[in-house]
């Protein structure tokens, strides 16, 4: 029956991570996939998780089952990172451990299913490359709002809402990237989250907020601004958010989902549906990963310790963007040099053709993706100067 199948071709940033793997010029600048390095290229794991893992070495008695829901503790400490301890929305909200981001969507995406299967997911223009695939294959139906300028490299505010004004129907969701939007960097201001929010609720549509990157943008509160902006004014909220980037444990699968319900019945009867949803796929998401995370926020060393890890990777990847501005502040470069300093998180989109991605890529070794999307967190103090010049050059 197999030879029935057809081939599938790669994951873009998949291939790009293992194209750059095999390249072996000691030169190769990798701004591929969204894995944060620090400047000697290494993706190193946090002190703070290396000593949780020793202390949990020793504390763990069982490898037993945990639920379908996962980790309960991790649900609540999470919860309250993000949302902060006294959010009201935490009285009606129901969560469930994922595995990873991508898991925590997919929860969002089949619960979405199950209460209202005509709802379409809007998402913006552009958007990470696993959203659409990963949502519609939950049977969804995905459509598109503007979002990123390629000509002014900011986000088309007004065009966003007048867009999702015109052309969402009450009872879709607006898929939003709570920070450190990928693959742009450019993040909704305060006063536009607010406005947003308003019209969310004007126009009856629910925010589904992916939140992969929370930490790594401009603070912890900024970072988590919006999410909380839209909790206080929105009725139903879907929160998925990831512990790959900001606890760096990518392949440890570490996620989260979780929806404000309009009362605290409702959010039982949500929970249930995680837990049923989870056991039709995974079963139970892994443990390993998030009882790491639980050992981090329980604990104040522990937290402190990972907090100041985390501004430390944080603060680098500004200081990179302040370094690739001034080399890009040169006749031809300045709308780019503007919008890397002014983006937050991992990821700018430089107004580069696929063209010239490829041609980065073939010719300099500078391994991004054809939609010109940098990983800042790739580059360093020595390989700046040499981008700049390269992508100045193709361009
Ligand atoms: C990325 O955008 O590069 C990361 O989120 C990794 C991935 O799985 O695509």
């Amino acid at each position: 029956m197999f030879e029935a199948l057809t081939p599938q071709p790669a994951d873009a940033i998949i291939a790009l991570m293992q194209a750059c793997q095999a390249d072996t010029n000691p030169d190769k600048i990798d701004l591929g996939v969204g894995v944060y390095k620090d400047a000697t290229g290494a993706t190193t794991i946090l002190k703070a998780v290396k000593q949780a893992e020793q202390l949990w070495w020793n504390e763990e008695d069982t490898k037993t089952y945990v639920s379908t829901t996962g980790n309960a503790e991790f649900c609540r400490l999470m919860l309250d990172l993000m949302l902060g301890a006294d959010n009201p929305a935490l009285t009606r909200i129901a969560a469930s451990q994922a595995a990873g981001g991508s898991g925590a969507l997919r929860l969002g995406a089949e619960l979405i299913k199950a209460a209202s299967p005509n709802a379409t997911i809007w998402a913006s223009t552009p958007t990470w490359a696993n959203h659409i695939p990963l949502i519609s294959s939950a049977g969804l139906k995905m459509d598109s709002y503007p979002y990123y300028n390629r000509e002014t490299l900011g986000v088309d505010f007004e065009d966003m809402l007048a867009h999702l004004e015109a052309n969402a129907k009450a009872g879709d969701i607006v898929l939003l990237h709570g920070c450190c939007h990928n693959p742009t960097g450019a993040d909704l201001s305060h006063d536009e989250w607010g406005r947003l929010a308003d019209l969310l609720v004007a126009q009856n549509l629910t925010p589904f907020v992916d939140l992969a990157y929370f930490g790594l943008g401009r603070s912890m509160d900024d970072d988590t601004y919006g999410l909380r902006k839209l909790t206080q004014i929105c009725p139903e909220v879907i929160i998925a958010a990831s512990c790959s980037k900001n606890f760096a444990l990518y392949r440890e699968r570490v996620g989260l989902i979780a929806v404000v319900c309009k009362d605290a019945d409702t959010a039982a009867i949500a929970k249930s549906q995680f837990g049923a949803i989870q056991r039709k796929i995974i079963s139970m998401p892994p443990d390993h990963g998030a009882a790491l995370v639980v050992r981090i926020l329980s604990d104040e060393t522990l937290r402190q310790l990972w907090m100041e890890e985390l501004s430390e990777m944080r603060d680098r990847m500004r200081d990179l963007r302040r370094k690739l501005s001034e080399a890009l502040n040169v006749q031809g470069g300045e709308t780019m040099s503007a919008a890397v300093v002014n983006q937050n998180g991992m990821f700018s989109t430089l107004p580069l053709s696929p063209m010239q991605a490829i041609k980065l890529r073939e010719e300099y070794s500078i391994y991004m993706t054809n939609s010109g999307r940098i990983n800042i967190a790739g580059t360093n103090n020595e390989n700046i100067p040499r981008l700049a010049t390269a992508i100045l050059s193709v361009l």
